[in-house]
């Protein structure tokens, strides 16, 4: 039996990061746009905790006044103004002309598993139709394809074991090529049975934007609820994320991760006229009033408001694309990979040529040559900036990148 790589806590495979040693990597600290493991080494992180740590790590002015903030108390009985103002300046900010119910959640699993319920109670409908990564719970997660592959690559349905939420009438069923006419072939056969359309905001950088308006446009024609889950992009593509303004594009909405900047809050807010059907879902627990989160988040929005963050943002993902798309130019490889700036910046993603994903050990061995050479970025899935990254230096990257695609060429071919 192999005792290295048992330990007491359950790590995914997502959360254990190896270089091309197969050494794994430990990390303790983070500071600015860098993270430090147990050896001293130093990484650029590009993952940032999956999205969440938008200002950068241990940012001063955010721990100056989240230790402030602890005088409060971190959970008081039950909603507090600093809940309510949180929303207030969140509609504020974005302008939207609706008013809208909200829920407070810890994690956008918990906060999609609401929107499910809320949906069924509103149409009497059990099915759900999803576009996307949506979370872990049975019905996000059952019979999933790699969702963060474009969608000619995700042909493996996968995770079906222990998990509910297949059964006939209760139908879970996945729009994947993200074609109308699979859609409209989904739901003649099954549309009278959906309750929620769940499409993960990142889809949208796979398709033009009129094709996710028609699908919602179908979906709406069979009174099915739509969600538009913005974990991966609130607080970072803007407040609501990448399409969360366009009120008349979503019913229901899901902010997370980056909101709070590392502390764990995710939200969902539904449209007014859901009031109802919200409150009798009965979604939320001992945590969900919790404060400290809250704190955490408005503070995040003040430092946001005061620092052009998702212009600044936007400014630093692209030219860190421009630094890989560069090397890649020198290399003469732009076949066979590039980097996409997604939603202008905020958000980045190493796209391959066709072949490549078919041998998924070739994606992985780069991310373990980036960790080799000092970065931290993420391969099959989107990785992320945040605004302490505008001190990274171009030279810095260029050079990290063209030692880590330079040793990839040479290893894959
Ligand atoms: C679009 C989307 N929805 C939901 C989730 C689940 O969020 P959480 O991990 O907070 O439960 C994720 C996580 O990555 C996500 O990207």
């Amino acid at each position: 039996m192999n005792t290295i790589d048992k330990s007491r806590i359950i790590k995914r495979r997502v959360v254990r990061y190896f270089n091309s040693q197969n050494e794994e990597i430990i990390f303790i600290k983070g500071n600015g746009p860098f993270v430090f493991d147990n050896q001293k080494r130093k990484y650029i992180d590009c993952v940032l905790g999956y999205g969440p740590v938008i200002l950068g790590h241990s940012n001063s002015i955010f721990n100056n006044k989240v230790s402030e903030s602890l005088n409060t108390g971190i959970h008081l009985p039950s909603f507090t103004p600093y809940h309510e103002n949180y929303i207030s300046n969140i509609l504020n900010e974005s302008k939207i002309d609706i008013d809208v119910v909200s829920v407070f959640m810890k994690t956008s699993s918990e906060a999609v598993t609401g929107a499910i319920r809320i949906s069924t109670l509103k149409t009497g409908k059990k099915g759900v139709l999803r576009c996307g990564f949506s979370g872990w719970h049975d019905v996000q997660h059952a019979n999933s394809p790699s969702w963060h592959l474009p969608p000619q690559h995700r042909k493996a349905i996968r995770n079906t074991e222990g998990l509910r939420g297949v059964s006939n009438d209760e139908k879970v069923l996945n729009w994947v090529s993200l074609e109308i006419e699979e859609l409209k072939s989904i739901l003649n056969l099954h549309g009278d049975k959906i309750a929620c359309f769940i499409i993960d905001a990142f889809q949208w950088s796979f398709v033009d934007k009129d094709v996710m308006e028609k699908a919602i446009a179908y979906c709406r024609e069979f009174d099915i609820v739509i969600v538009i889950d913005e974990t991966k992009t609130a607080g970072r593509v803007s407040p609501l994320g990448h399409i969360g303004n366009e009120v008349n594009l979503w019913d229901i909405l899901i902010l997370g991760k980056a909101i709070g900047n590392g502390a764990p809050l995710s939200l969902l807010l539904a449209k007014e006229d859901y009031y109802d059907y919200t409150l009798n879902s009965q979604i939320g627990g001992t945590h969900s009033k919790e404060l400290l989160s809250v704190q955490c988040a408005l503070i995040t929005q003040e430092i946001m408001q005061t620092s052009n963050a998702y212009a600044e943002l936007k400014k630093i993902g692209n030219s860190i694309a421009k630094s890989f798309n560069s090397v890649t130019e020198k290399l003469n490889c732009t076949e066979l990979l590039s980097m996409h700036s997604i939603f202008g910046g905020s958000l980045l993603d190493i796209r391959f040529k066709d072949q490549i994903y078919n041998d998924p050990s070739k994606l992985f061995l780069l991310q373990r040559l980036f960790l080799d050479n000092g970065l931290l970025f993420l391969v099959g899935h989107p990785s992320f900036v945040s605004l302490s990254h505008n001190q990274l230096k171009t030279n810095d990257l260029e050079d990290i990148f063209y030692k880590s695609i330079l040793s990839w060429l040479n290893e894959i071919n």
